[in-house]
């Protein structure tokens, strides 16, 4: 378990891009997942992507105070209503805006091991969930306002 460096935006281009699909459920993947938690509970967030850390694979993780979410090649399968609210991202900090997002959403990924799960969210979660999923399609909130 390690803390590993935030890219921010604007200073690497590695946030634009659109990441590949995770094909190896191995010792390195779960190495990279546990630095990434312990990334995202050090700076405090609610999430962090992939390419956050500098890797440009489909995987992030969510925790919004229920509970670590690991979710590799993750895919938006259903979504219904719409909030409006204010998001941050640990790679634009001290900067927040109003966003709008769907108010559910239904996800398909894969858990550690490269089983599949679903996870549905709603509210904070629905809108983490977006905004997470964004980050791999190389996607910042600043790009939804
Ligand atoms: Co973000």
């Amino acid at each position: 378990m390690a803390i590993r460096e935030i890219t921010k935006y604007g200073k690497d281009a590695i946030l634009k891009k659109v990441c590949r699909t995770q094909m190896n459920f191995d010792d390195r993947l779960a190495q990279i997942l546990d630095d990434m938690a312990d990334t995202m509970y050090n700076a405090d967030g609610v999430g962090l992507a992939a390419p956050q850390v500098g890797i440009l694979r489909r995987y992030c993780v969510i925790d919004i105070g229920e509970g670590l979410v690991e979710l590799i090649n993750p895919v938006i399968v259903e979504t219904s209503g719409e909030q409006t609210g204010q998001e941050g991202c640990l790679s634009v900090p001290g900067r927040y805006e109003e966003v709008t997002r769907p108010m559910k959403v239904k996800v398909r990924a894969q858990n550690r091991k490269g089983e599949n799960i679903v996870v549905e969210g709603e509210g904070l979660m629905a809108r983490a969930l977006c905004h997470e999923i964004d980050h791999l399609d190389g996607i910042v909130f600043l790009d939804r306002m």
